[in-house]
């Protein structure tokens, strides 16, 4: 019986802990429900932007591989965050490059909502595809 209870505490400690570093690893954005859909907004202390499209959140790389001007100015199209400036299309759910002239893809982060707040990873969670060499888009 009592060594039940040890290994109870010790299970619940180290769930603490591990709840403390995911906590770590994510930066607060805003309270849910604030973004409108349609909304690009820059996530303060990271290279990202935050898109609500269709009541799902997504988070990608703030500048534009191309020739590096702030997604922040698009707009969202299709599932996809259009550059500003000569309308490379990035997908929302990965940063995979959809349409040029962008070759690279850009960074994809984790959305966690949480508590009433909606927080995103401090690191990308991955990169999105890039074109193929000869110019065809995925
Ligand atoms: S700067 Fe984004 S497509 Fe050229």
């Amino acid at each position: 019986m009592c060594d039940d209870l040890v290994i109870m505490l010790r299970v619940v400690r180290l769930l603490k802990r591990r709840r403390r570093r995911d906590d770590v690893a994510l930066v607060r954005v805003c309270a849910d429900g604030e973004l409108t859909d349609g909304e690009i907004r820059r996530i303060e202390g990271l290279p990202a932007v935050i898109c609500c499209t269709g009541g799902r959140l997504h988070a990608v790389g703030l500048i534009c591989p191309h020739a590096g001007v702030q997604l922040v100015k698009g707009r969202i199209v299709d599932d996809c965050i259009e550059c500003p400036l000569h309308g490379a299309r990035f997908a929302l759910d990965g940063g995979s490059v959809r349409r040029g002239p962008a070759g690279h893809g850009l960074p994809a982060y984790d959305v966690v909502v949480r508590d009433g707040a909606v927080y995103v990873s401090r690191h990308p969670r991955g990169h999105g595809r890039s074109r193929h060499p000869w110019g065809a888009c995925r």
